[in-house]
């Protein structure tokens, strides 16, 4: 990849999307950008922190396969095992599609939201629009931050509350709360907004976890969600879980049953689509 060859205002981004991040593992924005763009069969040399340790010289598939992951804990334990790289990678990912951010998140937000963002590594959705509202001191927020128990999570609850402090938010809270092998987080409150971006394929149970979030909302409350489908063998397991799969149609049904879909089209029109359900 080029890095040069983008524009200023990208360059821009960059530098403000992840200076937390530089500042987090102590490196440049150059570096940061290298550690976290995909290439096929690469091996970067991944810095620890205080809260994790370096990962050297392994693809992301060498990683899966240092143990076992048939169980709950085994699998959880891959989002430990990578070190900082799915930091990396979200936060150079997530460089390209801010404005996609807002666009979506925007429209939905209202003062006194309780917002959960769930599978949410760096908690890029909530760190732009955090970032974005014009008003901060006038507003009240709740944010739970879940994940599995991994340096993405840490590093973005950490990031998460530097950014509310920076922009003076007055009356927040800021909660933790991860994901337990075999055990779904409980919430301090009602949700208004769950989002859930790129992680049913990962989980074990989707049914299970979009029914916890459904049984924990307000009345009306809504769930972003998608479920990406990638062209893969019926046996193939890793990250994207052979579980998950299976049940796809099955946690369709349940949305369209549980839920009103208000944005997006049906999963048999755009199967990795993004769309946004009320609660019924
Ligand atoms: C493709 S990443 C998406 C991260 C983030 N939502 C984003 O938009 O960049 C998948 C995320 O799901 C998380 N994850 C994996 N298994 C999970 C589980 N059982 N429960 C909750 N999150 C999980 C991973 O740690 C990772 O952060």
């Amino acid at each position: 990849m080029e890095y040069s060859c983008r524009d200023k205002s990208w360059w821009d981004n960059i530098n403000w999307y992840n200076k937390h991040l530089c500042e987090y593992y102590n490196i440049i924005p150059q570096e940061a950008l290298k550690l976290g763009t995909r290439s096929t069969g690469r091996t970067p040399s991944l810095p620890g922190s205080k809260t994790c340790k370096p990962v050297l010289g392994l693809t992301y598939e060498d990683i899966w396969d240092l143990s076992p992951r048939k169980t709950e804990e085994e699998i959880f334990k891959f989002y430990k095992d990578q070190g900082s790289w799915s930091t990396f990678r979200q936060c150079v990912r997530h460089t390209d599609n801010l404005d996609d951010h807002l666009k979506l998140f925007e429209p939905l937000f209202k003062n006194n939201m309780h917002i959960v963002e769930y599978g949410c590594g760096i908690a890029p959705f909530l760190f732009t629009l955090v970032n974005s509202i014009p008003n901060p001191r006038e507003i009240n927020i709740d944010i739970s931050l879940t994940d599995v128990d991994c340096e993405h999570l840490i590093f973005g609850h950490w990031r998460m509350g530097k950014l509310l402090k920076e922009k003076k938010y007055n009356n927040y809270n800021l909660y933790l709360k991860p994901v337990d092998p075999n055990k779904l987080p409980t919430y301090n409150q009602k949700i208004d907004l769950a989002i859930v971006y790129e992680v049913f394929e990962h989980v074990p149970d989707p049914i299970k976890v979009a029914e916890n979030l459904r049984n924990q909302m307000n009345p009306n409350g809504l769930l972003v969600e998608n479920f990406v489908k990638h062209d893969q063998d019926e046996e193939d397991d890793g990250p994207d879980l052979l579980s998950a799969r299976i049940q796809r149609t099955q946690y369709y049904e349940y949305l369209n049953t549980n839920f009103t879909l208000v944005l997006g089209e049906a999963e048999h029109i755009s199967p990795s689509g993004t769309r946004i359900w009320k609660k019924k």
